[in-house]
C-alpha cells in the first residue's frame, strides 16, 4: 500500500488550503456579482461530447482524455474542460434566450506533471449563453480580471485577439496550410498529420513551436463583422478600464472558438505554466454537439496556478482558541456557545495540558485566546493588546466589536 497521491495528483490541506478556501469565497462573491448562478454537470461525460465539442483533432482530445468503457459497454470520458459540459445541460434544460452559469470543480488531462500542470486539476470559470454582442465578451473578460486581482494576482497580463468566424476562417485556415506545406520537412510528424486535417492546431504545437517562423496571422484575414466585434470588445474593455494587449498569435488549444479568444497570464510564473486562464467566444459549440444555434462566450481559470500567483499567504480562519483548565468535555458546551453565535472557534479534544493548549493556540496564530476556568461567568479573553474578563454571554460581542 502506497501512501501517495496517484502521479499527476495532489492533495491539499491547510495551511496552502486556507488560501484556497479564502480566494474559492472570493470566486463565488465576483461570480455572483456579474448575476452567475452556480452550474454543475457531472464530472463523467459521453466521449463523444468532447470529440464533438472540443474537436477530434486538437491535443487535449487525442491524447490527454481519461477515457473509458464502463460497465454498461459506454464509452465515457473524465471532463477535461467544462464548457461543453455547461452548453450541454443548458441545451438539455430547454431554457431560452440570455443564460449564465459559473462552476467550480475537478478536471482531468493525462499531461507531464510539472509545477502548476497537474492531471487532476481545479478550474473555476464561467458559460454566458445567448448572446451574440460584444458586450457578452467584454463583461465576461472584465470579470475575469477583476477577480484575478482581487484574488491577489497583481503580476497580470490580459491578451486578447479574435479569430474569426465560419465567413473568413477558411480564408485564412488555407493561407495557414499553404505556408505550413512548405515547411512540411521541418516539422513533426503530429504537425504534418494536422496540415491536412486542421492545421490551426500546428500553431499550439509545443514541439514544433520554434520551427514556425512567422505564419501569416488571422488579424489580416477577418470579415467586416469579425473585425467590428473586435473593434467595440476592445472600446468596451477600454471603457471599463481594463487593461489588454493584442496578441495575433493567440488561437487557444480547442476547435470551438470563434471570434474573441483571450488569455489571463500571471507574469511572475515560470513561462510554461504562466496562463492563470483562458476563454473565448464559441458560437459554433451548441451546434457542433447537435444543439440549436446558440452563441456564447466564457472562460476557465487554472485555480491551483491562480493560488501560485495570487501574493496571498495563509492565515488563520480562527477567530479563538478555547483553552480549558477543565477538560475538553466542559470546553464542548462552551465551544458551541459560542460557535451558535458565529464565532470560529477550535479547541483540544485531546485533554492536553493547559501549556500544551496555549502552545496549539500560539501555534494556530490565533487573534485570541479564551481561557475556561470552570466559571461561566468569568472567561478570560486574550488578545495582543486586550485582556478582559467577560461573561460567556459578553465574549462574541466583545470580539465582534473590537474586530
Ligand atoms: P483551457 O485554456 O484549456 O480552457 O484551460 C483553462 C485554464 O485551465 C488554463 O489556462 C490553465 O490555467 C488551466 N489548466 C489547464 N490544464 C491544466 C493542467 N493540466 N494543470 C493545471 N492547470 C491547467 C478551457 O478549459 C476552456 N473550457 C475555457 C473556456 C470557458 N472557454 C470558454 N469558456
Amino acid at each position: 500500500m502506497s501512501f501517495k497521491p496517484p502521479r499527476g495528483t495532489d492533495d491539499l490541506i491547510a495551511p496552502q488550503s486556507q488560501v484556497w478556501r479564502e480566494i474559492l469565497a472570493t470566486w463565488e462573491d465576483w461570480s455572483a456579482r456579474y448575476g452567475y448562478p452556480l452550474v454543475a454537470t457531472p464530472i463523467l461525460e459521453a466521449t463523444d461530447l468532447f470529440e464533438r465539442g472540443v474537436g477530434d483533432t486538437t491535443e487535449v482530445v487525442t491524447k490527454q482524455m481519461y477515457t473509458f468503457t464502463d460497465k454498461g459497454g459506454r464509452s465515457v470520458t473524465l471532463r477535461p474542460e467544462g464548457t461543453a459540459g455547461v452548453v450541454r445541460a443548458f441545451l438539455d434544460s430547454g431554457e431560452q434566450g440570455q443564460w449564465k452559469g459559473a462552476y467550480s470543480g475537478p478536471f482531468f488531462r493525462y499531461e507531464r506533471p510539472q509545477k502548476g500542470r497537474t492531471r487532476q486539476f481545479w478550474q473555476v470559470g464561467v458559460e454566458y449563453l445567448g448572446v451574440e454582442g460584444p458586450v457578452a465578451d467584454s463583461e465576461v473578460i472584465e470579470l475575469g480580471f477583476r477577480f484575478l486581482r482581487a484574488a491577489g494576482v497583481s503580476q497580470l497580463e490580459l491578451r486578447i485577439n479574435s479569430i474569426g468566424d465560419p465567413v473568413c476562417r477558411p480564408g485564412y485556415v488555407a493561407a495557414l496550410k499553404d505556408y505550413f506545406v512548405g515547411l512540411r520537412d521541418t516539422l513533426s510528424e503530429d504537425s504534418r498529420r494536422l496540415i491536412d486535417t486542421n492545421p490551426l492546431r500546428v500553431l499550439d504545437s509545443k514541439v514544433d513551436r520554434d520551427q514556425l517562423g512567422t505564419p501569416p496571422q488571422i488579424s489580416d484575414f477577418l470579415c467586416g463583422a469579425c473585425a467590428d466585434h473586435y473593434t467595440s470588445v476592445r472600446g468596451l474593455l477600454e471603457s471599463l478600464e481594463v487593461p489588454f494587449v493584442e496578441d495575433t498569435s493567440l488561437v487557444r488549444g480547442l476547435d470551438y472558438y470563434t471570434r474573441t479568444t483571450f488569455e489571463f497570464i500571471g507574469t511572475g510564473l515560470d513561462s510554461a505554466q504562466n496562463a492563470v486562464g483562458g476563454g473565448g467566444r464559441y458560437d459554433g459549440l451548441a451546434e457542433a454537439i447537435g444543439g440549436r444555434p446558440t452563441p456564447g462566450v466564457g472562460f476557465a481559470l487554472g485555480f491551483d496556478r491562480v493560488v501560485l500567483a495570487s501574493d496571498r499567504t495563509p492565515g488563520t480562519f480562527l477567530d479563538a482558541y478555547l483553552v480549558s483548565e477543565v477538560g475538553p468535555e466542559p470546553a464542548l458546551s462552551i465551544a458551541a456557545e459560542l460557535r451558535r453565535d458565529g464565532l470560529r472557534v477550535e479547541f483540544d479534544g485531546e485533554g492536553r495540558s493547559v501549556k500544551g493548549q496555549f502552545r496549539t493556540a500560539r501555534r494556530l496564530e490565533v487573534p485570541v485566546i479564551l481561557v475556561y476556568k470552570g466559571d461561566r461567568q468569568t472567561i478570560d479573553v486574550q488578545a495582543a493588546d486586550d485582556r478582559v474578563e467577560l461573561p460567556l454571554e459578553a465574549v462574541t460581542k466583545h470580539l465582534k466589536g473590537t474586530r
